[in-house]
C-alpha cells in the first residue's frame, strides 16, 4: 500500500538529526525505549529538551504515565541499537547496555550525550505528543554521532 506520507516524510527527512533513544520505567518497574531523531534543545536556564512521542507507539502509554525520562544520544557504532527500538518488540536492555541516574529511567552506554530529565510539559500537537524535559543530569562521552538523512544512517562525521 502507497504511503500517502512519503513525501512529506521525505521533505522532513532533508534535516540531518543525530539519533536518541528516549527510555523511561513503566509501571510495573520495566524499562520502555524507543528511537527518536525528534530531539530538541530548547532553554538553557532552565536546561529544557524536547522530543515528539506518535500517538500511535506502543511506548506512548507508558510515557504518559510516567514522571522522568531519559535521552541518550547515540554513537556512530550503535545503528543495531537504533533498528532495534524502532521496532515493536525489541528484545529488553540488558544491564551491561546501560547505567541508572537520579531518575531511575536507564541511560544508554552507547552514547556520545546523555540527558535524565523529568517531564515538564505535555503538549499534544496533531499525531503527536511534544514532551518537554527538564535535564536533572547530563554528560558527554567521547565518540563520534551516528547521524540520520534522507532516511539512511550516516557515521561519516569524525569526533572533535
Ligand atoms: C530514525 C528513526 C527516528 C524515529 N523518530 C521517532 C520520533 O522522533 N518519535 C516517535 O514517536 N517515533 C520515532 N520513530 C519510530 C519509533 O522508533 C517506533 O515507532 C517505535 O520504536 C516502535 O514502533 P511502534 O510505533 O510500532 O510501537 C523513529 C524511527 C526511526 C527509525
Amino acid at each position: 500500500m502507497a504511503d500517502e506520507f512519503r513525501p512529506l516524510k521525505d521533505a522532513f527527512g532533508k534535516f540531518a538529526t543525530g539519533i536518541a533513544i528516549a527510555t523511561c520505567v513503566d509501571a510495573s518497574g520495566g524499562f520502555r525505549a524507543l528511537t527518536v531523531n525528534s530531539f530538541t534543545s530548547v532553554s538553557l536556564n532552565p536546561a529544557l529538551v524536547l522530543w515528539c512521542l506518535e500517538l500511535k507507539a506502543a511506548a506512548y502509554p507508558h510515557f504518559m504515565e510516567a514522571d522522568n525520562y531519559a535521552v541518550s544520544m547515540l554513537n556512530a557504532d550503535a545503528t543495531a541499537l537504533s533498528n532495534r527500538f524502532a521496532s515493536r518488540e525489541p528484545a529488553p536492555l540488558t544491564p551491561d547496555e546501560y547505567e541508572v541516574w537520579e531518575t531511575g529511567a536507564p541511560v544508554l552506554k552507547s552514547r556520545i550525550a546523555g540527558f535524565d530529565c523529568r517531564i515538564h510539559r505535555r503538549h499534544k500537537a496533531g499525531d503527536h505528543v511534544i514532551l518537554i524535559g527538564e535535564v536533572v543530569r547530563f554528560d558527554i562521552v567521547d565518540g563520534a554521532p551516528l547521524v540520520y538523512f534522507a532516511s539512511n544512517y550516516h557515521s561519516g562525521i569524525k569526533a572533535p
